[in-house]
């Protein structure tokens, strides 16, 4: 056996693993060192691949190319730990879920078999409970299973939603039978002017039609209004349409905004919709005794999406879904002769086949479980509050500088504010200044749109970062700012 073909797991595997781990952190220090900031300054043409030949005829062996590549990909990154990372929900990692996923990696566990991955099934199972617990779900009549992200949370919350409303009303199953002629163009799915934008992609991918997302307005709070809600129930009712599904945020995108949970709980029983909630971002506020009671409400939805990859520091990928009644899972079920077969299941041999879209399935779960254990909920609680802190001190300094303007108080950990220049269109004069801060590798700041004008955002998810390293941020917003327009 050469170096090259060595593989990483068998009595073997740690040994021949321990020098190449050596091997890529060195390489990972280096390239960090390189880029010396949050991302390598140039812009898009200086982000260099160390190499136009990924596949040559001749491997380079084994530690050349690791230590290579993985430098060149550190320089290039943008790396969420430098506090001037700030655009997005794109979280620090903590060191103990990383070093977790990589025994994830080493074991390549799969849940779409009992066979391919009996811890991994039997984790999961304790990490859906858990979770379903943090929620206020009973955990022994909820369900759930760890997804990619809050995207494909999203899209099994709509499918169950579909089969709900389609089964109540006409009687067939639609993930076997299609949508019924007698449906089409009628299914409606309510949610706010705010809610992430993978809602309406789903209504399309399975069959229902972007067309079908029916956006409610929101109030002087960016919350969604349950009158107007209401308001919209009635007119459907009156145009035969067929609302099938309520979806609300907890924690919306840019503004960290919370719908009104309770609310649109009752709405949703009233008129017999399928309640979503998509928690991706907000979910991690469960961790705090400050924070949780703005998630007052959830424990009612049918489904709920979480993401430990935003305020759960975890690496990508780390979402989780969970129904409040495991027998609403059920269309998700299949019997595969080589995955699942009954005798096997019924002698106990469970497999998670049936929660999940996809089939291949990582063990995401036993970095989320190391993770849990290792801090607690108490400790992740803790970093949830220092970024909620960070947030409200990021908007007081905001609102101290006459140059800039907040958009408003934080909710969660995100702040929006936007400079104001002397002269010169002020979304211009934004959006050039952030590409001025990613071209000189200063500091990577998102950039969204409210009320028709360009706003700058800060994603604190860096529970390191000092109030210090927060105002060093602003000077270097407002240094550009002042060199846009001079
Ligand atoms: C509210 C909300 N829902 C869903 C998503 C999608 O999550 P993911 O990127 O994990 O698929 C995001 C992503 O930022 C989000 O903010």
């Amino acid at each position: 056996m050469t170096t090259s073909t060595r593989l990483a797991g068998g009595d073997d595997g740690p040994g021949h693993l321990r020098p190449l781990l050596s091997v890529a952190v060195d390489a990972l220090k280096k390239g960090t060192v390189d880029r010396a900031g949050p991302l390598p300054a140039g812009g898009p043409d200086f982000v260099g691949s160390p190499t136009s030949d990924v596949l040559p005829r001749e491997g380079l062996g084994v530690e050349p190319a690791l230590a290579e590549m993985v430098q060149a990909f550190a320089r290039g990154a943008a790396d969420p730990a430098d506090p001037a990372c700030v655009a997005h929900l794109h979280t620090p990692p903590l060191a103990v879920a990383v070093a977790a996923d990589l025994v994830a990696a080493v074991l390549n566990s799969s849940l779409d078999s009992w066979d391919q991955g009996p811890s991994g099934t039997r984790v999961e199972s304790e990490v859906v409970r858990t979770l379903a617990d943090l929620i206020g779900y009973d955990p022994a009549a909820a369900s759930g299973v760890i997804t990619s992200g809050g995207t494909e949370s999203n899209l099994t919350g709509l499918l169950l939603a579909r089969e709900h409303g389609l089964l109540r009303t006409f009687g067939v199953p639609p993930t076997v039978t299609g949508i019924p002629p007698q449906a089409q163009g009628r299914l409606r799915i309510l949610c706010a002017e705010t809610t992430h934008f993978s809602v309406a992609r789903s209504a399309g991918v399975l069959g229902l039609g972007e067309d079908s997302v029916v956006r409610v307005p929101v109030d002087e709070h960016h919350r969604m209004a349950p009158q107007a809600l209401r308001a919209l129930l009635e007119e459907m009712r009156g145009r035969d349409e067929l609302p099938i599904a309520l979806i609300a945020t907890a924690g919306t995108t840019d503004l960290g905004v919370i719908d009104p949970l309770p609310e649109l709980a009752d709405i949703a029983a009233e008129y017999d919709l399928w309640f979503h909630v998509d928690a991706a971002y907000g979910g991690g506020a469960l961790f705090s005794e400050r924070l949780a009671p703005l998630l007052a409400g959830i424990e009612r939805a049918d489904s709920v999406a979480l993401d430990l990859h935003k305020l759960g520091w975890q690496p990508v990928a780390a979402g989780a879904f969970l129904v409040r009644r495991a027998e609403t899972f059920e269309p998700m079920e299949r019997r595969v002769a080589y995955l699942n077969p009954a005798d096997d299941e019924d002698a106990g041999f469970r497999s998670l086949l049936g929660r999940s879209l996809r089939t291949t399935r990582r063990p995401d779960a036993l970095k989320i479980a190391v993770t849990f254990r290792a801090l607690g909920r108490d400790e992740l609680g803790t970093l949830v509050d220092r970024c909620h802190d960070l947030a409200h001190h990021a908007a007081d300094a905001v609102r101290a500088e006459p140059r800039f303007e907040l958009y408003r108080d934080p909710v969660l950990t995100t702040v929006l504010f936007r400079y104001l220049p002397e002269s010169g269109d002020v979304d211009r004069v934004n959006a050039e200044l952030r590409r001025t801060l990613l071209r000189e590798g200063t500091a990577v700041v998102g950039r969204t749109e409210l009320d028709g004008s360009v706003w700058l955002k800060l994603t604190l998810l860096n529970p390191n970062t000092t109030r210090g390293e927060i105002e060093t941020l602003l000077a270097d917003v407002l240094a550009a700012g002042a060199k846009e327009t001079s």
